[in-house]
């Protein structure tokens, strides 16, 4: 399974926590974009799409979600719900986002700019990927 959970460093004193994030040191790639989810609603499913050559880092800044990562052989659930843990996802890993917490936001670091032609959005599709390979 092509992912792994990065507990970050925290810096914390009497004022508050802060944690920093930077390309190619504690981020294993070059960060090409940020994105964010929030507003998203319990009962509403996100993801269910696969990329070809994209890396992420996903954080629950705030709230909790379940990410079900696949690989085409194996699949897990995972609760991300903790701001001081990343969820690195490689490439050719199906995912599934639900179960999102009321006022969830979830920071995403990318390693490459949008393109929607290396996203993989048909399970089907997936499957005779990732056996082929
Ligand atoms: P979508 O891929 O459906 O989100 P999820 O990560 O939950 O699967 O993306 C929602 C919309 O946002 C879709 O129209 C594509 C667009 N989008 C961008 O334009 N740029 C981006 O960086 C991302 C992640 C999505």
């Amino acid at each position: 399974m092509n992912y792994k959970l990065l507990d970050f460093k925290i810096f914390g004193d009497e004022r508050g926590k802060l944690i920093s994030l930077e390309g190619n040191m504690n981020v294993p790639f070059e960060i090409k974009r940020v994105y964010w989810i929030f507003d998203t609603i319990p009962e509403q499913e996100r993801g269910k799409h696969a990329h070809k050559d994209l890396e992420q880092i996903i954080v629950a800044i705030d709230g909790a979600c379940q990410f079900v990562l696949d690989d085409g052989t194996n699949r897990e659930k995972i609760w991300l719900n903790r701001p001081d843990v990343g969820l690195y996802i490689g490439k050719n890993m199906w995912r599934e986002m639900r179960h999102f917490s009321y006022g969830c936001k979830l920071m995403v670091l990318a390693s490459t700019h949008y393109d929607e032609s290396e996203y993989i959005r048909n399970y089907q599709d997936f499957l005779k990927l990732v056996n082929k390979n």
